[in-house]
């Protein structure tokens, strides 16, 4: 296909509060071990503390500018959407891999296919066992749901363990955690190491045993909730009649939780609204909500995304950066994904991605100048 090696190229993340880089220097050798030529803009690691001594160290090139890569590279790596000043640089043909989100970015897409550009969205790829170390979704969750711990810790006017002191003993944090899939076990599993007492709910039965095995106590709500089985290993929508149920189930919990942290999604779909304003009334001042589903609506009635409110002494933090404010390891575990998926559309030292491979299908959001993917 190519008669030089083929390049993968890699850019400074455009949007503003973006700290991760798509590629780490571990991953840039396995890609240059594998015959490809691997270019990286000037900083472009710099926010997630790989220095670009770190990229040549290992092979990679590093060049001045955005344009110089994306002009020359048949591989783009990038974590979020690329902005439409990129896209116009992209080598018509090249192939371009990352989070983008597609269902929201409908003129990037039509950007994207008019310039000839096969686009590969991480957040579709199957969640069958031969693509979990692709899994990005997977590892931004376990970052999230790490982090959204220690942000409740370190607001809440309160220890999380129990401890026996010689003015007496204090008692541990009562931890509440709502959707128990990556994010949400992760939580449970950092607010268990910090010393918290956790009980969590998930519509999806099957978890119970996951949330026990980390030592914390699964939440009845009553009956099964309806709808809860959605495809593919994720939760569908509920009715509206079992939402509220397991709304008013949970309010009872709620209220006897110093820290709240919700991660129920359901994809496509906003988020299920899980906490009531009534039943954040219910909670004692200086209690935490962190809501994870921020971005989808919120699982909180209350939250507002990228914010911090307080209401009547009540936290409710609906943070939409945190696997950026972990960039090192974040932007180290992407990269591990981002390298594999490169791998699989490497044949003989070349880009040949195989269609038939549903991983390759139903990741390509558009290809061949067509759009691939529609909102509906
Ligand atoms: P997600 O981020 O889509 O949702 C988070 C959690 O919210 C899910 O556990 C879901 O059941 C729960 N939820 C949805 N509606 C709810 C409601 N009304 N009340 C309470 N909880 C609600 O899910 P995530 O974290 O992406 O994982 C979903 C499943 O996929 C998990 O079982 C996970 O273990 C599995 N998985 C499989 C992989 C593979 O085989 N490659 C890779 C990653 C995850």
């Amino acid at each position: 296909m190519y008669s030089r090696p083929m390049r993968i190229g890699v850019v400074t993340e455009v949007a503003a509060d973006e700290r991760r880089v798509a590629l780490v220097p571990e991953s840039a050798a396995r890609l240059i071990a594998a015959k490809a030529d691997v270019a990286i803009q000037k900083g472009a690691g710099e926010t997630a503390f790989f220095p670009d001594s770190t990229y040549r160290d290992v092979g990679a090139a590093v060049l001045g500018t955005q344009r110089q890569v994306l002009t020359t590279a048949d591989l783009i790596l990038t974590v979020r959407p690329p902005s439409s000043t990129e896209v116009a640089l992209i080598r018509k043909g090249s192939l371009l891999v990352g989070m983008l989100q597609p269902l929201n970015q409908p003129e990037l897409l039509e950007q994207l296919a008019k310039r000839g550009i096969s686009a590969f969205s991480l957040e579709r790829l199957p969640r069958i066992s031969r693509a979990q170390d692709m899994d990005v979704l997977s590892s931004m969750s376990t970052v999230s749901g790490y982090h959204a711990v220690l942000l409740a810790a370190t607001r809440l006017p309160r220890f999380f363990p129990l401890l026996m002191t010689a003015a007496g003993t204090v008692t541990p944090a009562r931890v509440l955690v709502l959707g128990a899939g990556v994010a949400g076990l992760q939580a449970i599993a950092t607010a268990r190491r910090l010393g918290g007492v956790v009980r969590a709910f998930d519509v999806r039965p099957q978890v119970r045993e996951q949330i026990e095995s980390l030592g914390a106590q699964f939440v009845e709500v009553g009956e099964p909730v309806e709808g809860a089985e959605g495809q593919g290993g994720y939760a569908g929508e509920v009715s509206a009649a079992s939402q509220k149920r397991e709304q008013e189930a949970l309010a009872r919990e709620v209220a006897e939780a110093d820290v709240v942290i919700t991660t129920a999604l359901v994809p496509g779909r906003r988020a299920p609204l899980l906490v009531t304003m009534a039943a954040v009334a219910k909670m004692r001042p200086g209690s935490v909500v962190v809501d994870l589903a921020a971005e989808a609506g919120g699982n909180c009635e209350l939250t507002q995304p990228g914010k911090e409110i307080e209401k009547d002494g009540v936290w409710i933090l609906g943070p939409l950066d945190l696997p950026s404010r972990m960039a090192y390891h974040a932007s180290q575990l992407y990269s591990r994904n981002v390298t594999r998926f490169a791998l699989a559309l490497i044949k003989e030292g070349q880009l040949q991605p195989d269609f038939d491979d549903e991983v390759v299908s139903a990741t390509c959001v558009t290809h061949d100048g067509k759009v691939l993917v529609s909102k509906s």
